[in-house]
């Protein structure tokens, strides 16, 4: 792919040496610039960003697509207000749907309904087609991530057919699928509005992301976007999603990938992008090995360690890390119970180990894949417990603590 093959790119390199009398305030130009008469604006783009924008939609199948600069958290809560906009007060969504979700519904004042999930092999499984039907008869629209971080799609052409049979909104977290848009497995393809995290999975850099809506809906995700996406948008990361999204497919790593994920044994899922490994009661010693060997997975949820590909990856860098894979054991999942209880009234934040038996006040789990490990109302367990304590990063605790209903 060629830079001259992008509005934005083209644009920074063609600019003149200036004074800069304008933020921002390192005064060095280049790249990182703010918007001038020549760089468009992209809370109103008629120039670069718009004709960026423009090529993007066409790619993406959108209607409209928006440049983002803070990530698919904008693009997520952006949707919800669109969705609430549109008359939307209950949206059916998983309870492992990503903390921007949570956050939007609350902010937003909208209902969440959940929508049924089960766990194989320790992984928290799609919704299957029956239990988004089940929760969207009690919902105004269905939001689901896919793929999730584990790489599992759920059955999209079935669940958009019900949506449109019910004349409900169907819109898709997609922040770890845009490297799919060449696929029939693209957000895209059955989603009236959605998200492309073009940083995670595209050689986009992070927080540059976009969202896209259908015919009959661009009106009202272009109002969500204008109240969450930031007036001072990066030049550098609009130039990458624009790159990132205009990158060639990369069949043959696409093929590796299937190929490796076969011969080592991972958890099949349906992306190619994420191998995901079991290693049971290994995976801490995995993750070190793999490490100081230079090689570093996206995460560790102390069952798998899950390996984030993109089409920049090198069929080298496989290749190290199967042979590195050779030299270490495969430890047993172990999938852990969960149990609910009923909910105290006061509060306290516990160290994990000295939770366990308690019941959880605040949904909490490692990040990343930020899924929570305890929900609310959850018996902490002594192995949810051990893990937690043992997690380099969490999300949902203080200072390492758990929020925990206070025996009386
Ligand atoms: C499923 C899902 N949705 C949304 C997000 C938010 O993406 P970002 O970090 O780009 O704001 C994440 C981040 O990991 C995620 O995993």
């Amino acid at each position: 792919m060629k830079a001259r093959d992008c509005h934005i790119l083209k644009m920074l390199r063609a600019q003149k040496r200036h004074i800069s009398f304008h933020t921002p305030g390192h005064k060095r130009s280049g790249q990182d610039i703010t918007e001038l008469d020549y760089s468009d604006n992209l809370a109103d783009p008629h120039g670069v960003i718009a004709r960026a924008e423009e090529d993007i939609a066409r790619i993406l199948g959108a209607e409209k697509s928006f440049l983002l600069t803070d990530g698919s958290t904008c693009g997520v809560l952006s949707v919800l207000y669109a969705l609430k906009t549109r008359g939307v007060k209950r949206v059916a969504c998983p309870p492992e749907s990503h903390v921007s979700v949570k956050n939007g519904c609350r902010l937003l004042g909208l209902e969440r309904v959940d929508v049924e999930t089960q766990t194989r092999d320790a992984i928290p499984q799609q919704p299957t087609a029956e239990a988004a039907e089940k929760a969207l008869a009690k919902a105004d629209a269905l939001l689901l991530t896919s793929p999730d971080y584990y790489g599992n799609i759920p059955d999209l052409a079935a669940i958009s057919r019900l949506c449109r049979a019910a004349g409900k909104p169907f819109a898709i977290d997609g922040a770890h699928g845009a490297h799919l848009h060449f696929t029939p497995l693209h957000a895209g393809r059955y989603a009236d509005l959605w998200v492309d995290g073009a940083h995670k999975s595209l050689p986009a850099l992070t927080q540059g992301a976009v969202v896209s809506a259908h015919a009959g809906w661009s009106e009202a995700l272009g109002e969500g976007v204008s109240v969450f996406r930031t007036t001072s948008p990066s030049y550098p990361i609009m130039a990458s999603v624009e790159y990132a999204i205009k990158y060639p497919r990369n069949e043959a790593i696409e093929r590796a990938a299937a190929a490796l994920k076969g011969r080592v044994g991972a958890y099949g899922n349906g992306d190619w992008s994420k191998i995901v490994l079991p290693f049971g009661e290994y995976s801490d010693m995995a993750q070190a090995y793999l490490q100081a060997h230079g090689v570093y997975p996206e995460f560790n949820d102390g069952n798998y360690l899950m390996f984030y590909l993109s089409p920049c990856t090198k069929a080298g860098e496989l290749k190290k890390l199967e042979k590195l894979l050779s030299r270490l054991p495969h430890g047993e999942v172990r999938d852990f119970a969960c149990s609910f209880a009923a909910i105290g009234e006061k509060i306290e934040f516990r160290e994990p180990l000295s939770a366990v038996g308690m019941v959880c006040a605040r949904e909490c789990g490692i990040f990343p894949p930020c899924i929570p490990l305890l929900r609310q109302g959850e018996r902490v367990s002594a192995e949810k417990a051990k893990r937690l304590a043992r997690a380099k990063s969490a999300f949902g605790l203080k200072e390492g603590k758990i929020l925990v209903y206070s025996e009386e």
